[in-house]
């Protein structure tokens, strides 16, 4: 008979599958540990990984010295981190040589959350600091392909709700366009959507995506759509009262920056990859990359309206922001009130201090806050309660003013038109480029800048 000893052993349950992090442009979702946790985002293994460049001291100070002004809070606090040719922009700048911003929101639910109000409060700043154009898309085609259960008609609707909420955000009206993808299409825009998708095979498309066989053939070409709106082209009208018909080589030149969370960088890869390569070439757009408002339950999510109860919405009241952070936002304070004034709390993972780090200006008071917090002085709720107020300052001003945006101004933002801005006040001369080696100078032409040379 069997012992004890030698019977097999009860079957161990099986380890957590550690898994790595999934950043696409649908969903975000941190890496699981050997003990099934979920760990936060590592935004310097997918800089890595897409082989973006970090933002540093450097290029901060650059974008200072070239543009005058203190860099934002998100940058100083490297809440926007990552960057392709951002260093380019800054000296088309500096030399005055046009480029604009474009970006997007894919209207998915009638109302933005505080995470999607990041890049798009950040493009406002840019716009208000270089004095550029802006076109803002708004992807209805795309949240009707990708999203079961949604018609086109409803992401219309959404699109429109969604673009009351972004003229809220403050972009100027004379610089700003506005558009549906379902309504705007067409001409130009369409031929660069139709010559883009010659350019691009299934293969890459899936590589870049993740679809298979049994994707419908919208999402296949949908990146054509996404990626063309960076090509100046696509918008004959905003550069001059009598646009040209055709597209032209002139304006193919203008560049573009695109500001964005890095969910959606794999787009913009592709449209780097191929920007060349179209009739009239355009420079690859250049990026600049924000990490993700964290969700409420903290580490590994991002803040997201497939999941209500990890976002603060934009129409949410002061009382829903202060039940939501009360009950959901995750604490970095200890167990007993005890332990926490002898431990000390621990800020980097409470969410109610990340919010902070977002809209709260002074930086003196935020590391005050750390500080406390971190030695247990300060405790979860009364760190809470500064994040519901900063909250709700900020949803309460959107929601004021919203009320302003009447159909005659979304309609004003939404119209094809000539833009109207200023762009660099004092641009300086491009240096004179050094006469090539290989070529033969004529005698006495040899100082001359290059361009009085015959
Ligand atoms: P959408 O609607 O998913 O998101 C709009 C913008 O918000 C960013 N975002 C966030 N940023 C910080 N924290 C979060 N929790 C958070 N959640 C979303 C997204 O990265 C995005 O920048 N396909 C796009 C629409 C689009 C677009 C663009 C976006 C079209 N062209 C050009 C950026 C640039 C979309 O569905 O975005």
């Amino acid at each position: 008979m069997a012992t004890d000893a030698a019977a097999p052993a009860a079957e161990a349950p099986p380890a957590p599958a550690a898994a790595d992090q999934d950043i696409n442009p649908w969903s975000v979702q941190g890496g699981v540990d050997e003990n099934g946790e979920v760990v936060a985002i590592d935004y310097k293994a997918i800089s890595k990984k897409w082989s973006t460049s970090l933002i540093d001291d450097a290029l901060l100070e650059r974008f200072e010295r070239v543009t005058g002004h203190k860099p934002h809070r998100w940058l100083r606090r490297g809440l926007f981190f990552s960057h392709r040719d951002f260093d380019r922009i800054l000296t088309r700048y500096e030399h005055g040589d046009p480029f604009f911003l474009y970006t997007g929101r894919g209207p998915s639910t009638g109302s933005l959350h505080l995470g999607h109000t990041i890049p798009l409060q950040f493009t406002k700043w840019l716009q208000d600091v270089f004095d550029v154009p802006l076109v803002f898309m708004l992807t209805d085609d795309e949240k009707a392909l990708f999203k079961e259960g949604l018609a086109f008609e409803d992401t219309l609707q959404y699109a429109m709700e969604n673009a009351r909420d972004i003229i809220a955000l403050g972009y100027d009206q004379k610089k700003t366009f506005i558009y549906s993808d379902l309504k705007y299409l067409s001409n130009h825009f369409l031929m660069n959507a139709w010559e883009f998708s010659r350019l691009v095979t299934f293969n890459q498309v899936r590589g870049a995506f993740g679809f298979d066989g049994s994707s419908n053939i919208g999402k296949i070409f949908f990146p054509s759509v996404q990626c063309v709106a960076g090509f100046a082209t696509s918008y004959p009208e905003i550069w001059s009262d009598t646009p040209s018909n055709v597209r032209t080589k002139e304006i193919a030149k203008i560049d573009c920056l695109i500001p964005m969370g890095i969910d959606q960088d794999p787009y913009f890869r592709l449209l780097r990859d191929n920007s060349h390569r179209m009739r009239y070439p355009s420079p690859k757009p250049a990026l600049i990359h924000s990490k993700f408002l964290t969700a409420l339950q903290g580490a590994g999510g991002k803040m997201s309206s497939s999941n209500p109860n990890s976002a603060i919405f934009m129409t949410d009241s002061g009382k829903q922001i202060k039940n939501k952070i009360n009950k959901h936002a995750f604490s970095g304070g200890r167990a007993t009130l005890e332990e926490h004034r002898e431990l000390g709390g621990n800020p980097d993972v409470d969410v109610s201090y990340i919010y902070l780090t977002y809209f709260e200006e002074d930086d003196a008071k935020l590391a005050k806050i750390y500080d406390s917090y971190k030695k247990g002085e300060m405790l979860t709720g009364e760190l809470k309660k500064l994040a519901i107020e900063v909250l709700q300052a900020n949803v309460e001003e959107f929601q004021e003013r919203r009320k302003a945006v009447t159909d005659e101004v979304l309609a004003s933002f939404m119209k094809p038109r000539r833009l109207q801005w200023g762009g660099n006040p004092n641009p300086k001369p491009k240096p004179v480029p050094e006469p090539k080696k290989d070529k033969e100078v004529k005698a006495g032409e040899k100082d001359l800048p290059e361009r009085q040379k015959k």
